[in-house]
């Protein structure tokens, strides 16, 4: 199965200039979809009891989820600003295509635990650092960082200082 199959380049979305990865496909057909989560959870360090599996809003929350099943570990929501009810953390950080604020609860993790962050994408990389920085702040170790696919011609790895796996890499 090649999953690269199933993803689907937009032009010009959400800005003119941006060619958007469109992963509605991948999501829809259930074999592409297992074999994805099988594939991430896969690739996961064996010598270490992941603790927490983080998926970043919004794309990065539906095979996080289903990477922390794998895992056996608990799914901890990163979200955009306003959305999370209990007290926050937040980190701002700029985007391939503007601005944003990202959070997490404050007791989503503990001191200690073993944290593994999941999205769909890694382009400038701004989005998966803030949320290292996150989890770091809150006293977790980040295991590793993957992503279905990441963009390298944006080097986003380059502002990542932690382990990085990927399905797909487009130069
Ligand atoms: C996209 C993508 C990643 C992020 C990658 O999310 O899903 O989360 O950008 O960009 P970066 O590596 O340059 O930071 P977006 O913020 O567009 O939100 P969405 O997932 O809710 O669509
Ligand atoms: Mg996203």
């Amino acid at each position: 199965m090649n999953i690269q199959d199933f993803i689907r380049d937009i032009s010009d979305f959400p800005k003119p200039g941006i060619l958007f990865k469109d992963i509605t496909p991948l999501l829809a057909n259930h074999e592409a979809l297992v074999s994805c989560a099988d594939q991430l959870s896969s690739f996961c360090p064996k010598d270490v009891k992941i603790d927490k599996v983080i998926g970043i809003e919004s794309r990065g929350f539906i095979i996080g989820a289903m990477i922390a099943e794998r895992l056996g570990a608990g799914f901890v929501p990163v979200r955009k600003k306003g959305k999370l009810p209990y007290t926050v953390k937040s980190r701002s950080y700029g985007l391939e295509y503007g601005e944003d604020t990202l959070e997490i609860h404050t007791d989503a993790i503990v001191p200690g635990e073993h944290v593994l962050i999941h999205d769909d994408v890694l382009a400038t990389g701004g989005t998966a650092k803030a949320v290292c920085d996150l989890v770091t702040e809150l006293g977790g170790k980040v295991v590793q960082c993957n992503f279905i696919m990441q963009l390298d011609f944006l080097k986003g790895k380059d502002k990542l200082d932690v382990p990085i796996q990927s399905l797909l890499t487009y130069s």
